[in-house]
């Protein structure tokens, strides 16, 4: 079966329409393909040669942006020419330990022993499994659940799809493999009631999830999975008190409390963890996309010494392993990248620039279709509304305005931005972390643009559908 194609593909394109599947993509969708060719600095150029301001940053990927390629492949050279591969299983080579103990080193608490993993959702499973072996070797095997939020993004292989809780996500594939109770997710601007303070909103979301601990069974319970700020939905903030409140559930009932950093870690909040802003340190840390800014595939879980004690017990195996998990080219770039971020100062910039990003988005607010901007650090959402009292979208609005006119009016604009309904509809603005206040304002213009016409074309949009 031949996807739809457009006269004016190239045979570049027509390749991909024949032999790519694009990933959470229509695949069979008519509209033109994006073909990314080049980047420099926070932009990145298609075959044209059009140039966009990557306000996505690859999906949280890309902190340093893309001119650090000649370092990386100098970095990347040497060690090919030295040792091109070797594994982490029973083994090791310099690249994998001197990463682990950077990163021991730069991370809070006894945050000391590394896991590696090839990305966001093996991150997340290891970490269900770290977290397994701990409770059965303390004669807990009936800790089995797990603690998750809705609309929580957490990956998409069928053990960290349990914890992901988009359904749409997860209905085609059956049972999941873990049982999972979801709670309600930080959504102050939809959630919060009228008359309710942060506190009160903090401590209703407390006590629903305590309820769903006591409703599983405390003694069954292993593990509460939760984002430092929720991506899916729209940066999700935690209202004040909650990462402490989390933190306290946890140790009342010997649960082991995991941060998802994958996309909050290195840099996003302006902290080596996200959770850092938050005032609670978790038992394990998932990551993957920062820890190398993307310039090589790599995840990570770091765990406590109360975690990892019972893996040092003679006698027992560590039963989890990944071919390329810690491959020394990944570690040697991942390694690099650290050392970029310390000398350009990139945690700075983003703690920096902060209060100037969110002002300029802050002004966002005037334009009618604009409901809410919400965010830390350089991670950023914009919810959608059909007018002033913030009435949601309907599917058909969401359809036209999300898939169909912005993604092509914000190409036009030069900016790379995701819309994105899992929850309400919001768009997702999370710069490279080396951007400037220069670009920071570009972003803001552009988006100005952008949302001002998308609010034009709400009311006729059953005419241009
Ligand atoms: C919070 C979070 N966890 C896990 C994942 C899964 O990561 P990956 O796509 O690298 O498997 C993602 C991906 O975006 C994520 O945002």
């Amino acid at each position: 079966m031949t996807p739809a194609m457009l006269l004016s593909d190239t045979p570049r394109q027509l390749a991909a329409r024949d032999h790519l599947l694009l990933h959470f993509a229509r695949n069979g969708s008519p509209a033109p393909l994006l073909v990314l060719e080049r980047g420099e600095g926070p932009f990145v150029f298609d075959q044209d040669g059009n140039r966009y301001l990557d306000a996505l940053s690859s999906l949280f990927c890309a902190q340093l942006g893309y001119s650090y390629g000649e370092e990386m492949g100098q970095v990347a050279a040497s060690q090919l020419n030295e040792l091109a591969f070797s594994t982490v299983w029973g083994a090791a080579h310099p690249a994998a330990i001197d990463l682990s103990a950077r990163l021991a080193e730069l991370l809070p608490g006894d945050l000391d022993h590394v896991f590696f993993t090839g990305g966001g959702s093996e991150s997340v499973e290891a970490a269900w499994k770290l977290v397994k072996t701990y409770h059965n070797a303390n004669g807990e095997p009936q800790r089995t659940k797990a603690i998750a939020r809705d609309r929580a993004y957490h990956g998409v292989t069928l053990g960290a799809l349990s914890f992901t809780g988009v359904p749409g996500y997860k209905e085609p594939f059956g049972a999941p493999a873990i049982e999972v109770a979801h709670v309600s997710n930080t959504n102050a601007f939809r959630n919060q009631r009228p008359g309710e303070d942060e506190d009160a909103f903090c401590a209703r979301l407390l006590a629903e999830i305590e309820e769903a601990v006591q409703r599983e069974g405390p003694e069954t319970v292993a593990m509460i999975i939760a984002e430092p700020v929720q991506n899916a939905g729209g940066c999700l903030v935690p209202p004040r008190g909650y990462w402490p409140g989390l933190r306290a559930i946890a140790d009342r009932h010997g649960i082991l409390l995991v941060a998802d950093e994958v996309i909050c870690g290195f840099g996003r909040l302006g902290e080596w963890l996200g959770v850092s802003r938050y005032g609670a340190l978790p038992d394990l840390v998932t990551t993957a996309k920062g820890i190398t800014s993307a310039y090589a595939p790599m995840g990570a879980v770091i765990t406590n010494d109360r975690v990892a004690g019972p893996l040092y017990d003679d006698g027992r195996t560590l039963m989890h392993g990944i071919t390329f998990a810690g491959h020394p080219l990944c570690a040697a770039i991942a390694l690099r990248n650290l050392e970029i971020f310390e000398r350009e100062g990139v945690l700075d910039n983003v703690r920096t620039l902060e209060p100037h990003l969110q002002a300029r988005l802050d002004e966002l607010r005037a334009l009618p279709i604009v409901g809410d901007v919400r965010g830390a650090g350089f991670f950023w959402a914009i919810e959608l509304v059909k007018d002033d009292e913030n009435t949601r979208l309907d599917a058909d609005e969401r359809e036209h305005l999300l898939r169909r006119y912005l993604p092509g009016r914000l190409l036009e604009a030069g900016l790379i931005a995701r819309a994105d309904d899992r929850g309400d509809a919001v768009l997702h603005i999370a710069p490279p972390l080396i951007s400037d206040r220069e670009i920071l304002d570009l972003l803001a213009d552009r988006l100005a643009e952008v949302l001002t016409d998308a609010g034009s074309v709400l009311p006729t949009r059953r005419t241009i559908a």
